[in-house]
């Protein structure tokens, strides 16, 4: 029976490292007596994702795979869950009532459900990146017509989402958006050339899922965050500043016309950012560690090296262009990443493949619906797909 004090709420991506942090503050912040789950989504961990619906007492489970249907349900036999799989599924569980959906698929299989749900006016706590690197217009338009609140969950944007006084917005000069620097930060090309998946997905700070991680120590993932910057606050470019903070503490920051500069710090925690996004606009008491200043001792802070790490220039590339040159980037460096994990080519390759494809179709306009999106998608992973043979080829 549904009691109306509870809120009611549905974890796209529930068994990721987003995910499961989700649900274990959906736990802290009272569990079934404070919350119903509506729906909750997964691909292949079906051993925590039917787990985490009978937990919680979800109504809906459902795999991203069509090929796990079986399996899924088998799991949640006699439940009285209703299971469901593959695209339409994650369709259904979006577009469930609720006020409120953790949007935390990976890659651009989050895009699709996080616009149902922002279509039919359910706030969108927004984890996945693609939402707004490959279609920041068309998902914000999405959120606009729905009525429903973005509440970041990036713990970058999360931190400028808590200090952006957005009634100084004429005051706003610069956003500073942190990057630990990952495991390769102080590696020169030729020691970074030779890295595997294995040593590149061991994040100094945080701990999250593969391609995430990855995708830090390339900086691909803070290329991608200054777009969704820009996008989430509709900052310019060059209102839009990177610097290693290798203790990733201070999360982000807000720079003002009078010099002064609002951070917000924590531990490097994702659960600090969920909680604000599930307790927004209030904050909810959680368990995770606190800051002892006295034992920090020292922040440190340096330029990022661009040279090094090619993927922010991309990202500014990206941004001048304009267009769907985003998506291009963002899809073409997701191909790259994928061969890079299967061990077909080289961790500096990624970049190079990206800047090709992106050169290759820099003259692309906007997107005027969804399917220009999905073909600017299609087309660059195709493209760097491509070139990812021909380096295999001639290695
Ligand atoms: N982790 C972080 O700290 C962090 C911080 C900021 C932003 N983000 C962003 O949040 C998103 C989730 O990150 P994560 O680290 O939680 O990733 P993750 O651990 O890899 O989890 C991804 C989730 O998506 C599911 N999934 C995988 N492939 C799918 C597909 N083809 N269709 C539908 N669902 C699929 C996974 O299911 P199975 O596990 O069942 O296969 C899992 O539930 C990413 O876009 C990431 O960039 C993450």
């Amino acid at each position: 029976m549904s009691q109306p004090d509870r809120r009611r709420i549905t974890v796209l991506g529930s068994t990721g490292s987003i995910g499961r942090n989700t649900m274990d503050v959906v736990k802290q912040l009272g569990g079934r007596d404070a919350f119903e789950v509506e729906a909750l989504t997964g691909h292949g961990n079906l051993d925590l994702l039917a787990r985490q619906a009978i937990e919680c007492g979800a109504r809906l489970a459902v795999t991203a795979d069509p090929a796990r249907y079986t399996d899924l349900k088998e799991r949640l036999a006699a439940t009285g869950i209703d299971v469901a799989a593959g695209p339409s599924g994650l369709i259904e569980a979006a577009g469930r009532d609720t006020g409120w959906v953790m949007a935390a698929i990976v890659g651009n299989a989050g895009l699709p459900p996080a616009l149902v749900a922002a279509e039919r006016g359910a706030d969108i706590a927004l984890a996945n990146k693609e939402c707004l690197v490959s279609a920041g217009r068309l998902f914000l338009a999405a959120v606009g017509r729905g009525g429903g609140r973005l509440i970041p969950v990036d713990s970058e944007h999360s931190a400028i989402f808590q200090v952006l006084d957005r009634d100084q917005r004429h005051a706003l000069e610069r956003i500073v958006l942190t990057a630990s620097g990952g495991p390769f930060r102080t590696w020169s090309r030729e020691e970074m050339a030779g890295v595997t998946a294995a040593t590149a997905r061991v994040h100094p700070n945080w701990s999250m899922g593969v391609k995430i991680s990855i995708d830090s120590a390339s900086m691909f993932n803070k290329a991608r965050e200054m777009i969704e910057a820009r996008h989430l606050f509709d900052v310019h470019p060059d209102e839009i500043e990177v610097v290693v903070h290798p203790q990733s503490i201070i999360h982000s920051m807000v720079g003002y016309c009078d010099g002064s500069v609002i951070a917000q710090m924590g531990a490097p925690d994702m659960r600090g950012a969920i909680a604000y996004a599930l307790s927004y606009p209030r904050r909810a008491s959680i368990d995770i560690e606190r800051l002892d200043f006295a034992r920090l001792a020292r922040l440190d802070f340096e330029a990022p090296d661009e040279v090094r790490f090619p993927a922010l220039r991309l990202a500014r590339v990206a941004m001048q262009r304009g267009g769907l040159q985003a998506a291009v980037m963002s899809a073409a460096q997701e191909q790259a990443l994928d061969a890079f994990i299967d061990d077909r080519i080289g961790f500096l390759d990624m970049a190079e493949i990206v800047e090709s494809v992106m050169d290759a179709m820099g003259g692309i306009g906007e997107a005027a619906d969804m399917e220009d999106v999905f073909a600017a998608d299609e087309e660059a992973r195709h493209r760097a797909a491509k070139i990812v043979a021909e380096r295999q080829k001639a290695a």
